[in-house]
């Protein structure tokens, strides 16, 4: 019988979870189904019921469920624990296990796709806000020389970074918060944009000196050249859309449901062609 799985949001039209984990089982042979629910604002968790007492294997969870799912699920694996947001369950028997990918996904787009190390870095990561919670710890695990936390709003900054000082064996040497303008001339070689700003077509406040010469400007958005994105061009970065990320998060989940790892090079290619076309 074919495993069921599904991604679960609010809006969820616009997903492209589905085209992914499709290409994602065509090139492994595995059978499986991948549909996207539209689940009503108050109804996550009787939705992820329905699903899993119809027999489905897994979901993705994306916004505005990822906090909602956290509470939901009974055992938290990863590093879903501390990013407070689960965006892959795996049903085991009759448990939910939740996982957190984004994070994954990110540092695999960093680090394997465009080839920037972040062992050793100066880091710059914008937002305090759920993006940022999903990315923090692996960012953390790969032990950058420093790493700056940067909102506009400096208490969720401090909360954010107070939160995840708390976890065990964190090697960066140096991990802080800041408002955009006490930034000053820091410069910094990998800058993550983490905040929902470039989605009203904004960008935080950043000094024109940020960047060393050769730094990685990566928006989490994906499939948009943001105004950040612009800006770092304008200012010599080499830049990064979110869509590396959005693929290496559900390469991760894939291999959490199916236990094998698919090719993300390919999918990569085939979302940025659909997104030039
Ligand atoms: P998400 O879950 O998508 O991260 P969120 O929790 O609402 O959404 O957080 C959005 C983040 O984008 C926050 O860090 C927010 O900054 P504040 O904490 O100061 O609100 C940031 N953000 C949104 N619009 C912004 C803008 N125009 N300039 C700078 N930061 C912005």
């Amino acid at each position: 019988m074919t495993d069921q799985y599904a991604v679960i949001g609010n809006p969820v039209a616009h997903s492209k979870s589905p085209l992914i984990h499709a290409e994602f089982a065509r090139q492994t042979g595995q059978d499986i189904s991948y549909t996207a629910i539209l689940a009503p604002l108050d109804g996550f968790h009787a939705a992820v019921e329905r699903f899993k007492s119809e027999g489905g294997k897994g979901l993705n969870v994306t916004l505005p469920f990822k906090r909602e799912a956290w509470d939901l699920v009974d055992f938290h694996r990863d590093y879903a624990y501390d990013a407070n947001a689960v965006n892959t369950i795996k049903f085991v028997d009759d448990k939910m296990v939740g996982y957190n990918t984004d994070g994954i996904g990110l540092v695999r787009d960093i680090k394997d796709n465009l080839q920037y190390p972040i062992k050793g870095k100066r880091v710059l990561l914008m937002g305090s806000g759920g993006a940022a919670y999903g990315v923090m710890e692996p960012l953390l695990r790969e032990q950058p020389e420093q790493l700056v936390v940067a909102n506009r709003t400096l208490e969720k900054a401090l909360s954010f970074v107070g939160h995840f000082k708390t976890i065990q064996n964190i090697a960066t040497r140096s991990v802080s918060a800041c408002p955009y303008d006490a930034l000053g001339h820091a410069q910094f070689d990998i800058v993550i944009n983490a905040t929902s700003a470039g989605l009203s077509g904004a960008m935080p406040q950043l000094p024109d000196t940020v960047f060393v010469p050769g730094a990685l400007a990566y928006d989490m958005v994906y499939g948009k050249t943001t105004p950040f994105l612009r800006f770092a061009q304008e200012h010599g970065a080499r830049i990064a859309d979110g869509t590396g990320m959005l693929v290496e998060q559900a390469a991760e989940s894939f291999f959490i449901w199916r236990g094998m790892r698919p090719q993300t090079a390919p999918v990569i290619r085939l979302l940025r062609r659909k997104a030039e076309a």
